[in-house]
């Protein structure tokens, strides 16, 4: 018997219980073993829940359980996961995380002192949800330079654009939807504003380059400025509106970013809609290579999850290594990063000097008082400042062809 306990019974560790519960042959077909949760620390009592009985307040009741073979941290948050964590490791329990706080701002740390003690730290689940991104970096796409990576990394963020396009529904009404399915964060904020994508994009250029990426280093925009007038725009251009998660590497710098793009009809997310994520990734050899699923809820996060436990049962274990060293990536700056744009200006009659300022341009049909344009050429967020500085932008966002 292989005894787990869970830290958080919320959407994602109740998601878990059920899994190891409800699938325990696959389980056992997988791993070789009996897998189970042994304990669930809450703060909160569940009266009248199938799991009530596994329950514990006291998280030193699963430290000093020499059965505990690896602790599921599915709390969120920095503190104090990031002491449970480290108090496992140290008491020789391997550790899955879902937790891309955590991992993004201690990923390297956490891995190091899982090798020290000879266990593992796996953390699947911390980006993408249920889809199988890192193991694949880090076991398969191992042969590669990786130039670029660009995701939709936020389930809820894609569920609101997404139905605010085909439904014309509210950005409020349409994030209580996505609360009440558990795609959403605590503080909606982290979604909105583009946080829990930052925090994605920093751990996977952190395992494509092996080094650390600080997401405050992260140029980070989120969607919370889109309008229901820039989703009407978006349909009448047939460019649908998606936040991207973007590592692009040139021959001088790596860029990261988290922004909405517009995105053309011959791009590879543009079909990634509602609650699915999906991540392209370019290597020198391989290509590109693309990942899809469901970003977020709770039983596809979960299965990503339970994945890590099974792959710790498989590996005895023992230290499954993974390259993430704690040196710092200094990271190019990104209002340099080129794109082409889609304009909206609070000004009307001004067609001509636009074309003169820009050369080619595609004019769309606009709201009265306003002038609303698409760049040929691409620019850098400094370089259409300067162009615009005498103009009153209402909107501006990047094409993504
Ligand atoms: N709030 C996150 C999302 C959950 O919507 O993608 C999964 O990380």
């Amino acid at each position: 018997m292989f005894n787990i306990a869970v830290l958080g019974y919320g959407t994602i560790g109740s998601g878990v219980v059920k899994i190891i519960n409800d699938n325990s042959d696959v389980l056992k077909k997988s791993s070789g073993e009996d897998i189970q949760v042994k304990y669930a620390l809450d703060l909160r009592d569940f009266p009248g829940d199938p799991y009530e009985n596994i329950i514990v307040h006291d998280y030193d009741v699963i430290l000093n359980d020499d059965s505990i073979k690896c602790v599921v941290e599915v709390m969120g948050g920095v503190e104090p996961a990031n002491t449970f964590v480290r108090k496992a490791i140290a008491k020789g329990k391997s550790v899955c995380s879902s937790n891309k706080e955590l991992v993004a701002k201690y990923g390297a740390e956490i891995l190091e002192l899982a090798k020290e003690n000879n266990v593992s730290f796996l953390f699947e689940a911390s980006v993408g949800g249920g889809i199988p991104v890192i193991r694949n970096i880090n076991e398969s796409l191992t042969a590669d330079h990786f130039d670029s990576i660009t995701g939709i990394l936020n389930g809820t963020t894609n569920y609101i654009l997404t139905t605010m396009r085909k439904k014309g529904r509210d950005f409020d009404e349409v994030l209580k939807a996505a609360q009440q399915k558990g795609y959403a964060e605590r503080k909606p904020e982290a979604d909105i504003e583009g946080y829990d994508a930052c925090r994605k994009i920093a751990i996977l250029t952190s395992l494509v380059c092996g080094k650390q990426v600080d997401f405050e280093d992260i140029a980070t925009e989120g969607i919370s400025h889109i309008t229901k007038e820039d989703i009407a725009y978006s349909v009448k251009l047939d460019m649908p509106i998606k936040l991207f998660g973007l590592m692009k590497r040139d021959s001088d710098n790596i860029y990261c970013m988290v922004a909405p793009f517009m995105v053309g009809e011959e791009h590879s997310l543009r079909g990634v809609e509602g609650v699915y994520n999906a991540i392209n990734l370019h290597g020198d050899m391989l290509g590109n290579v693309m990942f899809y699923g469901k970003g977020a809820g709770s039983l596809p996060t979960a299965s990503a999850v339970v994945s890590d436990v099974i792959e710790i049962v498989k590996n005895n274990n023992e230290n499954i290594n993974i390259i993430w060293d704690k040196e710092k990536l200094t990271l190019g700056d990104a209002s340099k990063f080129k794109a082409r744009y889609f304009v909206r200006l609070a000004a009307e009659g001004v067609q001509d000097k636009i074309a003169e300022l820009f050369g080619e341009v595609s004019f769309a049909e606009a709201l009265s008082g306003e002038t609303v344009f698409v760049t040929a050429k691409e620019y850098s967020e400094a370089e259409l400042t300067d162009i615009l500085k005498d103009y009153s932008v209402i909107t501006k966002i990047r094409v993504a062809e």
